[in-house]
């Protein structure tokens, strides 16, 4: 591997934590205890991106389609959400990490609401990366949101249908404020988008690694940065 030194680590990095489920099933363990051990891999890497100097790191951890799932395995992620939302803000303290959520708050249990605002209103002026969980977020569902919140903004006079541009409409989104992933990283070897980020991710560039979630690590980050560091980016010019 080339020494980190000579690494450029992208400014704002997206994952697809992908896998939790297989690596239990490969042990023979409920799909929860995957999901277990993915919280711990979260912890990890965080750490990991802070120290490295990543500005944002944003990870998918339930989608608007996770609810389909069984009640068992919701009710497990739920408890898991529970228990480190706690874990989390002492990691962020240490790490001078600002926490941000996106996605539909509001479809979780009212204690896990509490946890997640208490979360970003305690880490709010922490001046170091920015961690952004995606919980309850689908791409579609907060361009609907969005869209309605532009509307409501046309219907009370405060700008025109017209005047919209991507810079405006980018604000509505979840991510205001947040630049758009340089790099995406997908899990456990699956080549699709499920549904996160899809507005934001239109220049990025997407590694996928076959590791599942729980056996990610800094190694397995820094051979995905330097695939990234590989690549040409040319945003539709020559
Ligand atoms: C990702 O792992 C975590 C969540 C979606 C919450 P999965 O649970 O999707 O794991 P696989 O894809 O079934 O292995
Ligand atoms: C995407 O993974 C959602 C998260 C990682 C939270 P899924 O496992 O839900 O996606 P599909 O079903 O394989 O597309
Ligand atoms: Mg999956």
């Amino acid at each position: 591997m080339s020494n980190i030194s000579e690494t450029h680590i992208p400014g704002s990095i997206a994952i697809i934590m992908d896998g939790n489920g297989r690596w239990a099933q490969r042990r023979g363990l409920p799909r929860n205890m995957g999901h277990r051990e993915g919280c711990k891999t979260v912890e990890q890497i965080i750490e990991d991106c802070a120290r490295l100097g990543v500005g944002y790191l944003t990870v998918y951890a339930f989608s608007t389609e996770n609810w389909r799932r069984s009640e068992d395995e919701v009710s497990g992620l739920m408890q898991l959400f529970r228990y480190y939302a706690g874990r989390l803000l002492v990691r962020a303290r240490d790490n001078n990490v600002r926490v941000r959520m996106i996605g539909d708050r509001s479809r979780f249990p009212r204690d896990i609401i509490e946890a997640i605002n208490k979360l970003e209103s305690e880490t709010r002026d922490n001046t170091g990366m920015t961690f952004v969980m995606a919980a309850n977020y689908g791409g579609r569902d907060e361009i609907r949101r969005a869209a309605m919140d532009f509307a409501e903004d046309v219907k009370a006079g405060k700008l025109e249908a017209s005047e919209l541009t991507e810079e405006t409409f980018s604000g509505y989104l979840d991510t205001a404020g947040i630049p758009d992933p340089d790099l995406l990283i997908r899990t456990s070897g699956e080549l699709r988008l499920s549904n996160f980020l899809m507005w934001q991710c239109a220049y990025s560039e997407i590694v996928i690694t076959d590791v599942l979630w729980p056996d990610f690590n800094k190694d397995v980050l820094l051979k995905c940065i330097e695939e990234f560091n590989g690549r040409k980016r040319r945003f539709g010019g020559v």
